[in-house]
C-alpha cells in the first residue's frame, strides 16, 4: 500500500537523546539503545509509541528503568508501545532496548553489514529501524552519544560527531565513544569499524576553528587518496565564500567502501563513500573519475548545511536536500573548472536520464505524492530536475536575491525538518515575488515542450523593422496526471543579427502562461538564440535550417547554444536528414579554433549516443528501431571522421599532454579532445594502429579510451589489448570495473555471448553492486545488443535482476530502469519485454523495490 504525503501527521513522541551501545561481531551483534521520549507536537501526542525495526532479534526491553512495560506488540515493521491500565505512558520517559542483528548475512547493504571486513552502515532512507527500534523518520531529530566495543584486531572506530573516551577492554577487546552535539535525522547515524588506515590533513574555517581531516581506506590504498582530500578542502572553503557556511566538528572523517549502493553518503561528521569515488591515481582512475570524486566529496561536504543542519520533514520532501545540493555541487564545479563544458555534461546527462525517466511509465513530480519503497525514489528527477528547479529560481530572482534568499533559508530553519512550502517561502519573502505557480514545478511531473513561432515585418525597405517571437508550452499528460497546467518557464535569450553581433541586450523572457509573445524593433531580421545556457529543463522545438544552425555553431556568444546547435546539427546528420560533409564544414573551424577550450571543442567532436537517437525518433512520431539507428550511427561517425581526417589527425598531435599526468581540469580537456579525434579516427583503417598504439599509456585516462577506440575499430588487435589489460590489472576491482564495462559496451556482434560468459565466470563477484553494474547493467545500456530482435538481451536482464533482487533489492530495482524505454520499441520488441517484466512480476517472494517499479513500468 502507498505512502501519501496528504496523510502526513507529526510524530506522537519524539526522541531527544539517544544513547546507543554496540558490541560488534559479525553473526551476533548486539545493540543497546537508551532513548530519551518527549511527547510530540501533533494530534496524536502521548498516544501509542510506534517504533519502526525489522530484522532485530529484541533481547530485552524497559521504559524508565523497569522492564514492568506498558503492553508492547512487536510485528514484523516495528513495535507499539501502549499505555496498559496499570503503566500509562508518562509525558517523558526513557525507553531501553536490546537487540541482536546479523551484519554478515546483510545483503541489501541497508542497516549495519560487512564490507570486505569493514562494519559500516546505510541508514538513509530507512535502514537505521535494522540497527534499533526508533521512530525512522526524519522529523525525529536527536542528539546521540554512540559507544562502540569490539575486538582489537579491529582498530579503527568510527562514528558521527565528537569523538570522546577510547579504552582497552578485558578479552582482547576496545572501545571509542562519541557524541554528536547537532540533532539530527536517524537516517543521518554512521558507524564504520575495521582495519582502516587514514590519509589525514587539517583545515582551518573561515572563523579559525581547526578541523582534523580523514580519510579511511584499506591498507594498501592510502596513496590513492590525495585528490579527494584536496577536493575536499576546496569544498569546505568554497562553502565559506559562496554561501557563508563554515564546518560545525571538530573532525570530519571519510571512510572508503567496497560494498555500496549509491555514490555516497552524507552522515553527519562521517561521510561514507563508494570506494569508486575517492580512490585514484593517475595509472587507475580517468580524467572523469577524477572529476566525478571532485564533485561527489563536494556534494556530500555540502549536505552538512543542506540536509544536515537543515533537514526534510518527510520524504516526499527529498529533493529540498538533494536538488539543492546537487545544484550547489554544479556551482562548485562550474567554479572549479569550465563553466561551459559543466553545463553541457549536465545537460547531456539531464536530458539522457532526466527526461527519458519524464517520457516513461517511472515519470513523477520532482516533489512525488506516494510512494510504496522510498529507495525507488532517489532518482534523475529528484535529483536532477530537482537542481534545475533551483537553478531557474536563481535566474528568476537574480543572484543577489537568491543569495538573500539562502540566508534567510539557514537563519530561518537551522535545526529543522523542513518542506518545499518553507524553501519557497524564503524565496518569496526575500524577493517579494509571488511564487504560487512556480510551485507546480515540483508537483506536475513531465518535461514541458516549447514551441516558437517568429514574424517579421519590414517598416520599409532597408529600415529595419519589428521582429515578434511566439512562445508556447504543452506539457504531455504522464502516469497519474493526464493534464497539465502551464509552468513559468525562463528563457534566457539573444537576437543576433548577421555579423553575429547581439542586436539587443541579452535578457530572459518568461514564459509564463499557455501562450506569450513578445516584439522588438529591430534594425535587421535577427536570428534569435533561445534557451541559452539551457535557463529551463525544457524541450525547445524551433523550425530552424542547416545554415541558421552552422550560424549560431559559428557566431553565438553563448557556449551552450553553440554546442546546442552542433548537437542539433548532429542529430539531423544521424537521423539520415543532414549530410556529414555539411556538418563537418560547419564543425570545422570551431574545432581548430585554438582560443576555444579544448574541453568544449571534444564535446561538439562528441555525437550523440544511439539512446538518444532512440527517444528523438520516438519523439517524433515512429518507433525506434536500435538495429537501423546503429547502421546510421556508425555510418555517419565514419562519414564525418572520413570528411575531417587531416584535422583530427592534427589535433591528436596538438593536443599531446606533454609532462606527468595531472588531474587539472587544463591537461584533461586536452585529453578529451584527443580521444574525441581517436574515437573518429578509429572508424577509418589509419585510426586502429593509433588505437593500438595509446593502448600502452601509462595513464588510465589516455589508455581507457584507447582501448574503447580500437574495440569500435573492429580490429583483431583488440582482444590482445583487453587480455593485456585484464593481466596488468587483475588484483584491482575497480580497474577491472572498466575493463568488464568495456566489453558489455562495445558493438560487436557477440557482446551478448561475450558479456554472458564474464558473468558465469565463477570468480564475478556479482553481489558487490559495482561489479553488477559494470556488466549487467552496463550491458543494458547497449542499444543494440541489449534490444536484439529475438528478446535474448532482455532475457538475459530479467534473469540476472531476479537472481539479485533477493539478494539486494536496491541495486535490482535501480538496473530494472532499463526496461523503462519500451515504449520506444516496435511491437514485437514491446511485447518481448513486457513478458519479461511480467516474469519478474510473477516471482515468488519479490521485493517491494522491484515490486514498485515492475508494476510501474506494466501499468503506463
Ligand atoms: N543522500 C545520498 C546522496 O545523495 C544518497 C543516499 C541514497 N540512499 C538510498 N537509500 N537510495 O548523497
Ligand atoms: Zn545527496
Amino acid at each position: 500500500t502507498p505512502i501519501r504525503l496528504a496523510d502526513y501527521a507529526p510524530p506522537a513522541w519524539v526522541a531527544e537523546h539517544v544513547d546507543l551501545t554496540f558490541d560488534l561481531a559479525p553473526r551476533g551483534a548486539r545493540v543497546r539503545a537508551r532513548i530519551r521520549f518527549v511527547k510530540g507536537p501533533g494530534e496524536a501526542a502521548g498516544g501509542p509509541l510506534r517504533l519502526d525495526g525489522q530484522k532485530l532479534r529484541l533481547l530485552s526491553a524497559a521504559v524508565d528503568g523497569t522492564d514492568a512495560l506498558p503492553s508492547i506488540t512487536v510485528d514484523e515493521e516495528g513495535l507499539t508501545l501502549a499505555p496498559a491500565d496499570n503503566a500509562p505512558l508518562p509525558d517523558a520517559f526513557t525507553w531501553e532496548a536490546e537487540v541482536e542483528i546479523d551484519p554478515e548475512a546483510n545483503t541489501e547493504l541497508e542497516g549495519l553489514y560487512l564490507s570486505n571486513g569493514v562494519y559500516c552502515t546505510q541508514c538513509e532512507a530507512e535502514g537505521f529501524r535494522k540497527i534499533t527500534y526508533f521512530p525512522d523518520r526524519p522529523d525525529v531529530m536527536a542528539t546521540y552519544a554512540v559507544r562502540i566495543e569490539a575486538p582489537t584486531s579491529i582498530p579503527v572506530l568510527l562514528s558521527n560527531g565528537e569523538p570522546g573516551a577510547t579504552g582497552p577492554l578485558p578479552g582482547d577487546r576496545h572501545f571509542a565513544e562519541w557524541t554528536d552535539p547537532w540533532p539530527k535525522p536517524s537516517y543521518l547515524f554512521a558507524l564504520v569499524a575495521g582495519e582502516l588506515v587514514a590519509h589525514t590533513d587539517a583545515f582551518t574555517t573561515a572563523s579559525g576553528r581547526p578541523v582534523a581531516l580523514a580519510i579511511h581506506v584499506r591498507p594498501g590504498d592510502e596513496d590513492r587518496c590525495a585528490y579527494a582530500m584536496d577536493a575536499l578542502k576546496r569544498s569546505m572553503r568554497w562553502d565559506e565564500t559562496e554561501y557563508g557556511r563554515e564546518y560545525d566538528l571538530s573532525v570530519f572523517n571519510i571512510v572508503a567502501v567496497d560494498d555500496f549502493n549509491m555514490g555516497a553518503m552524507e552522515n553527519k561528521g562521517l561521510n561514507v563513500f563508494n570506494s569508486k569515488y575517492v580512490l585514484a591515481s593517475p595509472e587507475t582512475a580517468t580524467d572523469r573519475d577524477y572529476e566525478l570524486i571532485e564533485g561527489i566529496i563536494a556534494h556530500e561536504y555540502f549536505h552538512n548545511w543542506t540536509g544536515n543542519r537543515i533537514t526534510c520533514r518527510d520524504w516526499f520532501q527529498l529533493c529540498l536536500k538533494e536538488g539543492l545540493t546537487v545544484f550547489r555541487d554544479q556551482q562548485f564545479s562550474a567554479d572549479m573548472r569550465s563553466e561551459a563544458v559543466q553545463r553541457i555534461d549536465q545537460v547531456k546527462m539531464l536530458r539522457a536520464r532526466q527526461f527519458r525517466e519524464d517520457a516513461g511509465p517511472l515519470a513523477h513530480p520532482v516533489r512525488p505524492e506516494e510512494f510504496i519503497e522510498i529507495n525507488n525514489f532517489y532518482t534523475a528527477t529528484v535529483y536532477e530536475k530537482g537542481a534545475e528547479l533551483i537553478r531557474m529560481l536563481r535566474l528568476i530572482v537574480g543572484a543577489e536575491t537568491y543569495r538573500a534568499a539562502l540566508d534567510l533559508y539557514f537563519d530561518r530553519h537551522d535545526g529543522q525538518a523542513c518542506t518545499i512550502e518553507d524553501w519557497i517561502a524564503v524565496f518569496e519573502d526575500a524577493s517579494g515575488r509571488d511564487l504560487t505557480r512556480f510551485r507546480l514545478w515540483y508537483a506536475q511531473a513531465g518535461t514541458p515542450r516549447v514551441t516558437v513561432s517568429e514574424g517579421w515585418v519590414e517598416d520599409a525597405p532597408g529600415q529595419g523593422g519589428r521582429y515578434t517571437l511566439t512562445l508556447r508550452q504543452e506539457t504531455p499528460s504522464t502516469p497519474g496526471q493526464p493534464l497539465k497546467k502551464p509552468v513559468p518557464i525562463p528563457v534566457a535569450f539573444g537576437l543576433l543579427g548577421a555579423d553575429g553581433r547581439e542586436l539587443i541586450e541579452p535578457g530572459v523572457l518568461e514564459l509564463d502562461d499557455t501562450e506569450r509573445c513578445w516584439s522588438f524593433e529591430l534594425p535587421e531580421r535577427p536570428v534569435p538564440s533561445l534557451l541559452r545556457g539551457f535557463s529551463a529543463p525544457v524541450i525547445l522545438e524551433r523550425r530552424s535550417s542547416e545554415a541558421e544552425r552552422a550560424f549560431l555553431l559559428a557566431h553565438d556568444r553563448d557556449p551552450f547554444n553553440r554546442w546546442e546547435a552542433a548537437r542539433a546539427l548532429a542529430l539531423e546528420v544521424m537521423m539520415g536528414a543532414a549530410s556529414a560533409d555539411a556538418f563537418a564544414e560547419a564543425l570545422l573551424p570551431a574545432i581548430t579554433d585554438a582560443s576555444l577550450d579544448p574541453a568544449f571543442r571534444a564535446l561538439l567532436l562528441t555525437l550523440p549516443g544511439e539512446d538518444e537517437i532512440a527517444r528523438e525518433t520516438w519523439s517524433r512520431g515512429r518507433p525506434a528501431d536500435p538495429d537501423a539507428i546503429h547502421a546510421a550511427a556508425k555510418a555517419a561517425r565514419k562519414a564525418l571522421a572520413e570528411a575531417l581526417e587531416p584535422e583530427l589527425r592534427g589535433l591528436y598531435e596538438a593536443m599531446e599532454t606533454p609532462g606527468p599526468y595531472t588531474p587539472e581540469a587544463g591537461d584533461a580537456g586536452r585529453r578529451a579532445l584527443r580521444a574525441a579525434a581517436l574515437g573518429l579516427l578509429a572508424r577509418l583503417p589509419v585510426g586502429a594502429g593509433m588505437a593500438e598504439a595509446q593502448c600502452g599509456a601509462a595513464n588510465m585516462s589516455d589508455r581507457l579510451p584507447a582501448l574503447a577506440a580500437l574495440l569500435a575499430s573492429g580490429s583483431p588487435a583488440a582482444d590482445a589489448a583487453l587480455d593485456a589489460f585484464a593481466a596488468d590489472w587483475r588484483h584491482d576491482p575497480l580497474v577491472m570495473d572498466k575493463w568488464r564495462m568495456l566489453q558489455a559496451t562495445a558493438s560487436r556482434p557477440d557482446t551478448l555471448a561475450r558479456v554472458k560468459a564474464l558473468s558465469e565466470a565463477p570468480d564475478f563477484p556479482w553481489k558487490t553492486p559495482n561489479r553488477f553494474r559494470s556488466l549487467v547493467a552496463a550491458f543494458a545500456q547497449n542499444p543494440c545488443a541489449f534490444h536484439q530482435a529475438d528478446g535474448s538481451g532482455y532475457r538475459f536482464l530479467a534473469d540476472w535482476l531476479i537472481r539479485l533482487d533477493p539478494v539486494n533489492p536496491q541495486t535490482a530495482a535501480r538496473v530494472a530502469g532499463a526496461f523503462e524505454t519500451w515504449r520506444r520499441y516496435d511491437a514485437k520488441r514491446q511485447k518481448l519485454i513486457r513478458a519479461e517484466l511480467s516474469r519478474i512480476a510473477a516471482t515468488e517472494g519479490l521485493s517491494r523495490d522491484m515490486a514498485e517499479i515492475v508494476s510501474r513500468m506494466l501499468d503506463a
